[in-house]
């Protein structure tokens, strides 16, 4: 039996390419045979394809070793957070048939581990892909990032609000009775985040920006926490809006992601005149509590507080084979200025 597989073929610098067979190609399309199953291990099929930031790092030449990141050199398979589906099995826990969500390779078929599996996807009235989204990395990092840091009446402000993380992060906030101003990008994205339940959400293209994000503060004109993972320019002019002891939870800093330099914060002093808090949030910490995330996100999608139907995910159907060569387009979705609203998954095959 073959795969085909996709390999990392150079670090970044910069911006992926993504065109295959170019000397400078991030990736490499390769054709291989799957070896037989040792003990312990599970051959699973994939269906989905988390696209996440967070590849970017673990590909990236000059992310930091400290950082506590997985890395991927040139030659290793690329990774993915992904649902599988179990074709054959020699670990106990998992048998042919069962959907699975984990850690695999962007591939077809991957022999894995069973402990790369992070479990079997329960039956569920909710869509499949709720695993990957609201009950996913992007949802769980949503979910701690606000439980752990507002109260209820908080007037809270959510940046990247229309992406995958921030989408949730928006209705997870409302569910716990906050107030909630997103930042999006355009005046089509706020709509998307303010159709979310959002009390009111602010262009950053927008001239008027600052003086628009503070009216719809309310009438004091600030928040108490900051969910941003953005960094840079709005955050630099976020934080002249924070209410006293306020909170910037530190989720990501996408603004930088292609330029460092555009990370400048120039409002630092505002930091002591309003005794702020700034924390970085890393959701690893918070892996082992991941099930009673799950248990809330899933009581609040059943109740209708969160959604999970296609209109907050932004699918891209690779499910004909020839079309299987195109995961790293699917992938630099996440890096296009004008992608939908959504959580970016690929697809690659519908269970069996
Ligand atoms: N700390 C953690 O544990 C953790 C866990 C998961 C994710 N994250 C981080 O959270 C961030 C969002 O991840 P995601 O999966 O939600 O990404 P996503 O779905 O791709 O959404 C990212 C959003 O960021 C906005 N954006 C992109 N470039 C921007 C810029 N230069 N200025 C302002 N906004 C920009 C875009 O919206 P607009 O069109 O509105 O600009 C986009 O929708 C990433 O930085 C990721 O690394 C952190």
């Amino acid at each position: 039996m073959t795969t085909r597989v996709f390999y990392l073929n150079q670090q970044i610098e910069g911006i992926p390419n993504l065109a295959l067979g170019e000397p400078s190609s991030t990736f490499r399309l390769a054709t291989e045979k799957l070896q037989p199953l040792k003990d312990g291990q599970v051959l699973v099929k994939a269906l989905y394809f988390s696209n996440d930031p967070l590849q970017f790092a673990w590909i990236n030449k000059a992310s930091n070793e400290n950082a506590g990141l997985r890395r991927i050199f040139p030659g290793e398979p690329m990774g993915a957070l992904g649902l599988a589906q179990v074709v054959d099995s020699k670990a106990d826990q998992y048998r042919p048939g069962d959907i699975v969500n984990g850690s695999f390779d962007w591939a077809e078929y991957s022999i894995v581990s069973a402990q790369a599996i992070t479990g079997k996807i329960p039956q569920s009235s909710l869509p499949l892909t709720t695993a990957l989204s609201t009950t996913g990395l992007t949802g769980l990092t949503a979910y701690f990032g606000i439980k752990e840091h507002v109260k209820e009446g908080d007037t809270v402000v959510v940046s990247a609000a229309s992406g995958a993380t921030g989408l949730v992060a928006v209705q997870v906030a409302k569910a716990l009775g906050c107030r909630v101003v997103g930042i999006t990008g355009s005046d089509e994205k706020c709509k998307f985040v303010q159709g979310l339940g959002a009390d009111g959400c602010v262009n950053y293209n927008d001239p008027e920006f600052i003086g628009k994000l503070k009216q719809a503060l309310g009438e004091k004109g600030t928040c108490n926490v900051f969910f941003d993972a953005v960094g840079g320019e709005i955050l630099d002019k976020v934080i002249t809006l924070m209410a006293k002891n306020g909170l910037v939870l530190v989720v990501g800093f996408i603004s930088g992601a292609k330029n460092p330099a555009k990370m400048a914060v120039r409002n630092w002093p505002i930091v002591i005149a309003s005794r702020l808090t700034i924390k970085g949030f890393n959701m690893s910490d918070y892996v082992h509590r991941a099930p009673e995330a799950v248990v809330d996100l899933t009581k609040w999608s059943l109740e209708g507080k969160i959604r999970n139907d296609p209109s907050v995910l932004n699918v891209v159907d690779l499910s004909e084979e020839s079309k299987f060569a195109d995961i790293p387009k699917a992938w630099g979705l996440l890096f296009d200025e004008n992608k939908k609203p959504g959580k970016v998954l690929t697809k690659l095959a519908d269970p069996k």
